[in-house]
């Protein structure tokens, strides 16, 4: 196995920097995500994102279990596993109820790191997208985060952290929270940076990992203008290297953390390969150049909803 680096957020709990995602639409049956996850054991992935919403928790659990028993780990612990709070369980009584069905879907006493998916709650359970306007309200992130709080008191998880806040919402949390989120988790690649995000995060002492680093290639949600892009490429070619490596690269070097999903054996390693090697300064420069543009909006998932709009224009 390569080397990794890790985050320690907290005392004791060490988040390796690249996480395998497991997001996938719609979602892959069971039998492939586990087989795809073992691998991805096998390859030296220790660290897994997965959320209620993906469907993607049973699989994961299925595949420790399963490296478990081919001696690939030797114990659960070897692993630092994510789940998220989805937004129809966003009401201060329902969210250790939620975490108890995550850990039941993956089979585990506990995960390392629980995230609210997004700020904002559904009033129903939702099997198709987009979603009637009168389902989605804002989230009371004050008695929502007091639910989380708990979560980690019982010992169902060892962090806490949101997903997609704004700065705005982190003020709003970070004004009534006991325990600070220990983790932002949001879009960000070399096309959506972040800059702003990533300063107030640094200056609160959250820890900002990066989903879709490659731009979500070839996903319902994203699209091919990371993996395709001039300047990446140049790059990438000037190195020995893919535009994917690059991007992984520059993102990793902002002090950032990283889920990135590939279910196939060979990219899931060479997405591993970016650690003996770095970006010139001008490289770097060169990329930070690149124009900006968010890839991942609620609105393309739930609908063009004011409330939702409004939620994806907050920086
Ligand atoms: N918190 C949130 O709201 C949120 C939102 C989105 C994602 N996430 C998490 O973050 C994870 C990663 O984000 P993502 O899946 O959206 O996007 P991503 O990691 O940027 O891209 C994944 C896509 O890129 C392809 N890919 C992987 N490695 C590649 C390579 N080396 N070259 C070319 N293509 C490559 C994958 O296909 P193959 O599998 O065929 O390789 C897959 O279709 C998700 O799986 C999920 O766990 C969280």
């Amino acid at each position: 196995m390569g080397y990794m680096p890790a985050i320690t957020l907290g005392q004791t709990c060490v988040m390796p920097v690249i996480g395998m995602g497991t997001a996938t639409y719609p979602p892959a049956d069971v039998e492939t995500a586990k087989n795809a996850i073992v691998e991805a054991i096998r390859a030296g992935y220790r660290h897994f994102d997965t959320a209620f919403a993906y469907r993607s928790e049973q699989p994961l659990g299925e595949a420790i279990a399963e490296a478990l028993r081919l001696g690939l780990i030797k114990s659960r612990d070897e692993l630092f596993i994510t789940t998220k709070l989805w937004c129809s369980f966003g009401q201060r009584d329902q969210v250790v109820p939620a975490i108890k069905l995550s850990l039941q879907n993956l089979q585990l006493e506990y995960v390392d790191l629980y995230l609210i998916h997004w700020p904002i709650r559904l009033t129903h359970h939702i099997n198709s997208t987009p979603v009637p306007k009168d389902h989605i309200v804002p989230m009371d992130i004050k008695s929502v985060w007091e639910g989380m709080e708990e979560c980690q008191k019982l010992g169902f998880t060892k962090a806490i952290g949101v997903s997609n806040f704004s700065c705005r919402k982190l003020d709003e949390l970070l004004s009534v929270a006991q325990i600070p989120p220990a983790v932002n988790q949001v879009e960000m690649n070399p096309l959506w940076n972040q800059k702003q995000l990533r300063e107030f995060c640094k200056e609160k002492g959250i820890h900002v990992t990066a989903y879709s680093p490659l731009g979500a290639n070839g996903t319902k949600w994203g699209d091919n203008r990371i993996v395709e892009c001039d300047v990446l490429d140049e790059i990438a070619k000037a190195r020995g290297k893919t535009t994917a490596q690059v991007s992984l690269r520059w993102v990793y070097e902002k002090g950032v953390s990283i889920v990135t999903k590939s279910f196939n054996k060979q990219r899931m390693r060479e997405n591993l390969g970016i650690f003996d090697w770095s970006l010139t300064e001008e490289e770097s420069n060169k990329i930070n150049q690149l124009p900006q543009r968010k890839g991942v909006t609620m609105a393309s998932i739930l609908g063009p909803h004011d409330l939702v709009l409004e939620i994806d224009a907050e920086i």
